[in-house]
C-alpha cells in the first residue's frame, strides 16, 4: 500500500490512471482496461482485399477501453473524445450504419454475438489517442481494444485471430467499408520495434526489425480522408471486376495476388483502362512488399525507401487514391538530409505520408517539413515521429 502510495507520487499520471479515475466517478466500479494501438503501412497499399502483402507497424497511439461486467443485457459506452453516452440492449443490435462512432461498439458486439460467444452487459469508458480521420486506423483500434474488452470482461477467451476477423466484419455490416484484414491485424498482433509482413491471403506473418537508427515519420496533411469509404468500395470493385475479366483467359485465379504483371501485360486488352490501371497498381505493389522486406531484412534502406517512393506514385498515377496535399508531403520529405523514402500512408484521399528517416535527421525533418508545409498550403501539419510498437493489450491498472 505505502509502496503503491510512493509509486503513484512519484509517477505523473499516466492515461491508465486517468482513465481509472473516469471510470469510477462514472460508474462506481472496478474495471479492466484494454489498450489497440493505431498503426502506419510502410508499403503494401489497397492489397490486402487482393489477397496481397503488407507491411504495417503499430505506432504508440492508443484507443484505451476500460471496461466491466454488467448483471444486464445493457452496453452503456461512454467516449470522452465525443464527450457522448450511449446505451444499447443487446438484444437489439441490429440496424444499418448510422455514421456515428457507437456503430463499431454496437458492430463489434453483434458481430462477437453472431458468431455464437455469449457476451455480457457491460459498461464502457473510452479514450481514442489516435488521430480521427488520419489514416492511421483509428476505427480498428477501437475495434479491436472493444473486442477485448468485451469478451475479457464476458469471460470468454476468443484466439485474437478470430477477433480481428471478427472486427473486420464489424466494419463491413456495421460501418459499411469493405475493408481489408489489416489494420485489424496488426492492432492486434503488432510487436513493438518490428514492421509485420502479412499475407492476407495464408495470414502468415513475419516480424522484420526496424533498425533502431531509423524513425517512423508521420505528416498529417490535415486533410481528413472521412468521406472516403464510397470511393474505398469502389476501388475495390474495380479489383474484384479484374480478376474476374482476367479469369477468362487465366483458369484458376481468384485474386489480383494471383496475377502476375506479365500475364497483366498479355491480357491488357481484355480490361478496360481504369480496371487495367488499378489491377497493374496492385500486382506491382505486391511484389514492391515482397522486395522491401528483403531490403529491410538486409539493412537496405536506401533500397527500401526507393520502393516507398514508386509505391507512391503507383497509387497517385495508377490507383488515385492520393491527393494533391499528400503529394506535396512526398516531394518535400524527398529533398530532406536523411529521409530514405516516402509516400501516402492507408486508404488515401487525405490523410498522411510516412517517411523513413535516420534519427539524428529526424527532429530537423519534423521542423522543415512543418515550415515548409505551412508556406506552400496554409495548413499546420502534425507529425509524429514514431518508432514501432507493441499491438493490442490488456493495461495492468488493477493495483491496490
Ligand atoms: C484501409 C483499410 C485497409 C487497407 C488500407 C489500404 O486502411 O482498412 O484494410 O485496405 O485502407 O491499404
Amino acid at each position: 500500500m505505502i509502496d503503491g502510495m510512493i509509486d503513484s507520487l512519484l509517477r505523473p499520471e499516466s492515461t491508465g490512471d486517468l482513465l481509472t479515475a473516469r471510470f469510477r466517478e462514472m460508474f462506481g466500479t472496478e474495471m479492466r482496461i484494454f489498450r489497440a494501438p493505431g498503426r502506419v503501412n510502410l508499403i503494401g497499399e489497397h492489397t490486402d482485399y487482393n489477397d496481397g502483402f503488407v507491411m504495417p507497424a503499430a505506432i504508440g497511439f492508443y484507443t484505451w477501453v476500460a471496461a466491466a461486467k454488467r448483471e444486464d443485457r445493457v452496453l452503456e459506452a461512454y467516449s470522452d473524445r465525443f464527450d457522448e453516452k450511449v446505451t444499447f440492449s443487446l438484444d437489439a443490435l441490429a440496424g444499418p450504419p448510422r455514421r456515428h462512432w457507437s456503430d463499431f461498439i454496437r458492430g463489434v458486439a453483434a458481430t462477437l454475438q453472431g458468431a455464437g460467444h455469449s457476451i455480457s452487459g457491460a459498461n464502457l469508458v473510452i479514450h481514442g489517442e489516435v488521430p480521427l480521420g488520419a489514416g492511421l486506423s483509428s476505427s480498428a483500434s477501437l475495434e479491436v481494444a472493444t473486442a477485448l474488452a468485451f469478451t475479457v470482461s464476458s469471460g470468454i477467451a476468443v484466439p485474437r485471430l478470430e477477433l480481428a476477423k471478427l472486427c473486420q466484419a464489424a466494419e463491413h455490416e456495421y460501418v459499411g467499408t469493405r475493408c481489408g484484414i489489416m489494420d485489424q491485424f496488426i492492432a492486434s498482433f503488432g510487436v513493438s520495434g518490428n514492421a509485420l509482413m502479412l499475407d492476407c491471403r495464408s495470414l502468415v506473418y513475419q516480424l522484420i526489425r526496424v533498425p533502431r537508427d531509423l524513425r517512423l515519420a508521420v505528416c498529417n496533411s490535415m486533410v481528413r480522408h472521412e468521406h472516403a469509404s464510397g470511393e474505398y468500395n469502389l476501388r475495390r470493385a474495380d479489383c474484384e471486376a479484374g480478376a474476374k475479366l482476367l479469369a477468362q483467359h487465366l483458369p484458376g485465379i481468384h485474386a489480383l495476388r494471383d496475377v502476375g504483371i506479365a500475364d497483366l501485360e498479355k491480357y491488357k486488352h481484355a480490361l478496360p483502362e481504369t480496371i487495367y490501371r488499378r489491377c497493374r497498381h496492385v500486382i506491382t505493389e505486391n511484389q514492391r512488399v515482397l522486395d522491401a522486406a528483403k531490403a529491410l531484412q538486409s539493412g537496405d534502406a536506401g533500397g527500401f525507401g526507393g520502393l516507398m517512393y514508386a509505391s507512391h506514385a503507383s497509387l497517385r498515377d495508377d490507383y488515385e487514391v492520393s491527393c494533391r496535399e499528400l503529394d506535396l508531403l512526398v516531394e518535400l520529405a524527398a529533398s530532406r538530409p536523411g529521409v530514405y523514402g516516402a509516400r501516402m500512408t492507408g486508404g488515401g484521399f487525405g490523410g498522411c505520408t510516412v517517411n523513413l528517416v535516420r534519427e539524428e535527421c529526424a527532429s530537423a525533418f519534423e521542423a522543415e517539413m512543418a515550415r515548409t508545409y505551412q508556406q506552400a498550403t496554409g495548413i499546420a501539419p502534425d507529425i509524429y515521429v514514431c518508432e514501432p510498437a507493441q499491438g493490442a493489450q490488456a493495461w495492468p491498472a488493477e493495483r491496490s
